[in-house]
């Protein structure tokens, strides 16, 4: 997608650079328009590295080329990051004084404004009224976010996070094949109570899972995400304001199996990214267990935990799609696909997401490796890249399976 991005005068332009990156990074053809003021905070040559294209700034700049309504015409989608209250004004006024107001005048793209100012600000009634009248005219308002502001002060007026600003927007005019459908996607991993003190657990941070419930509500599914002991706050950052997506809390195995089991029956897809505990102890201890009472050694007897996924496979409402996750250590890529294969059969699920799964891969890195299998083990598809790509891989998926017989 072309992309414009334009940076006005506010201290997080700094951002700015987050945001372009991402873009970048996404696979978008990005090109910035910058106002003057927006180069005292950030550089020229930081913005033309990470955009890999010319910085635009003045109106008569490529005169023979049109430029100044040519950047308009062409683009998919315009971001205005950080967007200040003076910019919000000449938007809702329709002024073309500069480079990005000829270049908003000229589009019919989507445009997305990512508000920064100071809390007095963003609640005068100019600018109240002036975000009223754009948002009548179809422009998206991402944000602003509460915090710490430049200052000692801090509210309402904060730019969202790049990265939450780059999903947001680009789910915008991203496909809406899912509205409709109801998902059901677990993330993270279970744990298992010792004593109130300790558990038995997996190093699941929840990103794939939460990757997945974003994609789907980007692409139009209404999503319930039962999470299991998500400790990085930042992987959940923005999902309560982003819409589309439920957010439950559970920890043990039997907690999330519960969450499952009341949700699944009004489920069109349920997609199991959580790692979930195979074995837990028979007994919990009432109190902390002690060394000077256990001893040099201490022995666990552990019971196998019911394995949620196969219950759901085997009650099943019809139509509904189920979508399994199998994490295996195997290095070998034939035997890890027999692994698979032989997961996705015994599991009964109409896909198989594969990964591997180790010290430094697949449990919460970045990236994910993955392909997955039809229940018949078949590979129906193959991705590597960021968990969110590879959540969107997947989903790719949906459509076809809920139209086939
Ligand atoms: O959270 P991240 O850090 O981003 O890491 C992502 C991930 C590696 C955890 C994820 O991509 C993944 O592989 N999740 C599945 C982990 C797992 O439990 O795999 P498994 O092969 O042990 O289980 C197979 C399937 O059965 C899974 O869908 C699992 O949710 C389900 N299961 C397992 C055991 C059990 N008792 N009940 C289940 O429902």
């Amino acid at each position: 997608m072309r992309i414009v991005v334009g940076i006005t005068g506010g201290i997080a332009a700094y951002k700015a650079v987050g945001v372009v990156r991402g873009l970048v990074l996404a696979g978008h053809d990005v090109h910035v328009v910058a106002t003057e003021a927006a180069l005292k905070f950030v550089g020229r040559p930081t913005l033309e590295a990470m955009s890999r294209n010319l910085v635009h700034t003045d109106l008569y700049d490529g005169v023979a080329e049109v430029r100044h309504v040519a950047l308009g015409q062409s683009a998919d989608l315009i971001i205005v990051a950080p967007a200040t209250a003076n910019t919000i004004a000449k938007i809702a006024a329709g002024t073309a004084d500069d480079l990005l107001g000829t270049t908003i005048l000229a589009s019919t793209a989507p445009l997305v404004l990512a508000p920064a100012m100071h809390t007095e600000m963003w609640s005068n009634a100019a600018t109240v009224a002036n975000i009223a009248t754009l948002r009548e005219r179809g422009v998206h308002i991402l944000g602003p976010a509460s915090g710490q502001l430049t200052g000692a002060d801090s509210g309402l007026g904060r730019m969202v996070e790049p990265d939450e600003l780059v999903a947001a927007a680009l789910a915008i005019v991203g496909p809406r094949d899912l509205a409709g459908l109801r998902f059901l996607v677990t993330a993270g991993g279970t744990r298992e109570p010792l004593d109130p003190v300790r558990f038995i657990g997996n190093r699941s941070s929840g990103k794939q899972g939460v990757a997945i419930a974003r994609a789907a509500a980007a692409r139009g599914a209404e999503v319930l995400l039962v999470v299991a002991n998500i400790e990085d706050a930042d992987i959940l950052n923005g999902i309560a304001a982003g819409g589309g997506i439920e957010v439950q809390e559970v920890s043990t195995t039997a907690e999330l199996r519960d969450a499952v089991h009341a949700a699944s029956p009004a489920a069109d897809v349920v997609v199991m990214t959580a790692a979930v505990a195979d074995y837990r102890p028979e007994t919990v201890a009432e109190v902390k267990i002690k060394k000077e009472v256990a001893g040099d050694t201490l022995d666990l007897h552990l019971v196998r935990n019911p394995d949620i996924l196969k219950e759901l496979t085997g009650a099943r409402p019809a139509g509904q799609t189920i979508i399994g996750f199998a994490a295996e250590t195997e290095p070998d890529r034939d035997a890890l696909l027999e692994l698979g294969r032989a997961k996705a059969a015994r599991k009964g699920v109409d896909l198989l997401v594969i990964n591997r799964v180790g010290w430094s891969e697949g449990f919460g890195t970045e990236r994910n490796a993955i392909i997955v299998v039809s229940g018949a083990g078949d590979i129906v598809a193959e991705a590597e890249g960021l968990k969110d790509a590879v959540a969107h891989c997947i989903l790719d998926l949906v459509p076809d399976l809920r139209s086939s017989p």
